[in-house]
């Protein structure tokens, strides 16, 4: 059996010129049972009119093409040969003309397990009469054979378009390697339906597809066609076929320019981008702002609105202030229409704060222990996830305070009371300050607040079960450092609100990760679907973060098995 296998042609040039026919070629895979007849000639005859007939000569003409494929359907290569008006035509042009087609063993192989479902389908068609109506044998039955004449029509579309259309791409790569010229142009008779298939596949192969869609108009050559004579109308007619020609891909990429403003631009977020549908990702390091100005005037005047909706900008970068600077000069440069999706996320802070504070609201809820934003919060780590975490809370009304745990610092008072100004004048938030470097100091913070967030530097410890001991009440804490040591004794990596200590009900740093990540990919989503020049900031990364907690399936919770006879329902 000949293998499925569709790779570049080497040392060759590949041009195919896709032409579109009128109809689609009749083909099957296991023969319908529901073939209703055809309700008139003029739209079930699958054979070229004599307008495109025309056509095809014309167009063979102009191109001289090496060779001219075409699907053969459920023709025999006989009937393909012999009674097909284009196999004629090409011959009168001494044009190779070849069929291309799904492989004879592979159809059958795929009609056998057609067929072997149908036989069962059928079988429960058959027993289904005999049942009695409302029985509980009649509704498993009639849901088993759902299920079966679901694979039956998913095997079919399978068959017909991704398998189908990998042969004739491959059947036509095939021709062409046989070819003894190195620069081969194709001519390919598609039906409509295969089109788009068929092009994307040899594209991906680096052929170079053109594509032709020939129009038909009826024109009239006299005043007005006196209908009663057949003779007249046909002398008063004619065709005129204009074809539609679409050279490039008719579908812009989808482009995002990365600004990162540190040395090195984050793979991170360079794999997230691609993994979130985008065609190309160009990261820019060290980005000022401006150079992004720059980057920004050059990329957007390249592209026409409708690219611009296909292009966004993505700024990262650990430092938070220089970001947010970055942010500020991309949007002053554009204007409308060429207004595109810009995501801020530096060093992923954003998105990591978002869904911090988002997991917890949700944990606080689901736990029936009342309402976030009413509750005392202290967040350890004034780095960028500290910050931004420390800015939602306080917007949401929580009581905050933000902790540096830095025992290294030696102004420790001074940075924090300064950091806790830079929150008031540009966030617009109030948000205490508070140096903590010693066990003493933080048992202290602790005791005061009903809920913690832990966004101190990787694989350092913040809070020992010693300073866990001493605390009072019932507490929340969340940590988001990954590394070893975690940034709280006690807490597993995966805890969702488990009591590691008594009283104490922890988040750990990869079930938060796991939400940033949610995040991130669906913000990077959005923003290649919805070209309307958004904004992605840490507000937009919270109500996304509080949309996929609310709306959270998980496929393993919602599996069943069914089986006769029924259980009890409880
Ligand atoms: N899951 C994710 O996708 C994800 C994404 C981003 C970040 N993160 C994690 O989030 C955490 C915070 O990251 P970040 O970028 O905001 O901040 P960061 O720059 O990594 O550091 C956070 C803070 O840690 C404090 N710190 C530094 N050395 C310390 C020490 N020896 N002892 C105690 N504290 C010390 C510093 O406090 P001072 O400012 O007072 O000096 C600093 O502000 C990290 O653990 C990081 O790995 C996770």
């Amino acid at each position: 059996m000949k293998a499925l296998e569709i790779t570049p042609i080497e040392g060759k040039t590949l041009r195919v010129i896709m032409v579109e026919k009128e109809y689609s070629e009749p083909f099957w895979i296991a023969e319908p049972t529901n073939n209703h007849t055809p309700k008139n000639i003029l739209s079930s005859r699958f054979k070229p009119s004599v307008a495109f007939c025309n056509f095809f000569e014309k167009l063979i003409d102009e191109v001289r093409p090496d060779f001219i494929t075409e699907e053969l359907g459920n023709r025999s290569p006989r009937e393909f040969n012999e009674t097909n008006i284009l196999a004629q035509i090409s011959e009168k042009a001494k044009i190779p003309f070849f069929a291309v087609d799904v492989d004879e063993n592979a159809r059958s192989y795929v009609a056998t397990l057609i067929e072997e479902k149908r036989q069962l389908r059928d079988k429960i068609l058959k027993a289904l009469e005999e049942l009695p109506e409302n029985s509980a044998e009649k509704e498993y039955l009639i849901a088993y054979g759902q299920c079966l004449q679901q694979e039956i029509e998913e095997l079919e579309r399978e068959a017909k378009f991704s398998v189908r259309e990998s042969w004739i791409a491959m059947g036509i790569l095939e021709k062409a390697r046989t070819m003894e010229k190195t620069d081969i142009t194709c001519l390919h008779i598609s039906s409509p339906e295969h089109v788009s298939g068929i092009k994307k596949l040899l594209e991906s192969v680096d052929v170079d597809v053109e594509t032709i869609q020939p129009t038909k108009k009826l024109i009239f050559t006299k005043e007005k066609a006196p209908m009663a004579e057949i003779e007249d109308l046909l002398k008063s007619v004619q065709i005129q076929v204009k074809p539609v020609i679409r050279t490039s891909s008719e579908e812009a990429p989808y482009i995002l320019f990365f600004l990162d403003t540190d040395k090195r631009a984050s793979p991170f977020d360079i794999c997230m981008a691609y993994d979130a549908g985008f065609s190309v990702v160009v990261p820019y390091e060290n980005v000022t702002t401006e150079e992004a100005k720059k980057i920004v005037q050059d990329a957007i005047f390249s592209r026409d609105p409708k690219g611009i909706k296909r292009t966004c900008f993505f700024i990262g970068g650990k430092d938070v202030e220089k970001a947010e600077e970055v942010l500020k000069v991309v949007r002053e440069t554009m204007f409308p229409p060429f207004q595109a999706n810009t995501i801020i996320d530096p060093a992923g802070a954003y998105t990591t704060a978002a869904a911090m504070v988002a997991k917890v609201e949700d944990a606080i809820a689901k736990a029936k222990l009342g309402n976030l934003k009413n509750k005392k919060v202290a967040v350890f780590g004034t780095g960028a996830v500290g910050r931004v975490a420390a800015i939602l809370l306080a917007k949401l009304g929580c009581a905050v305070k933000i902790v540096s745990p830095n025992p290294d610092r030696k102004d420790g008072n001074e940075y924090i009371s300064k950091l806790s100004a830079l929150l008031r004048e540009r966030y617009g938030v109030d948000v205490e300050g508070v140096f903590a470097p010693t066990p003493e100091k933080k048992v202290e913070v602790l005791n005061d607040a009903d809920v913690i967030l832990c966004a101190s530097v990787a694989g350092v410890r913040i809070i020992t079960k010693d300073i866990l001991n001493s605390v009072k009440f019932v507490k929340i804490i969340a940590d988001v450092n990954a590394v070893p040591p975690l940034g709280v004794e006690g807490m597993k990596l995966d805890d969702d609100m488990r009591e590691f200590t008594s009283g104490i009900f922890g988040i750990g740093p990869l079930t938060i990760g796991r939400l940033k990540y949610k995040l991130e990919r669906e913000i990077l989503r959005e923003a290649r679907r919805n070209g309307k020049g958004t904004v992605y900031n840490y507000n937009y990364a919270m109500e996304l973060a509080r949309k996929i907690l609310r709306g959270e399936l998980q496929a393993a919770k919602l599996a069943v098995t069914v089986s006769y006879p029924p259980k009890e329902r409880k």
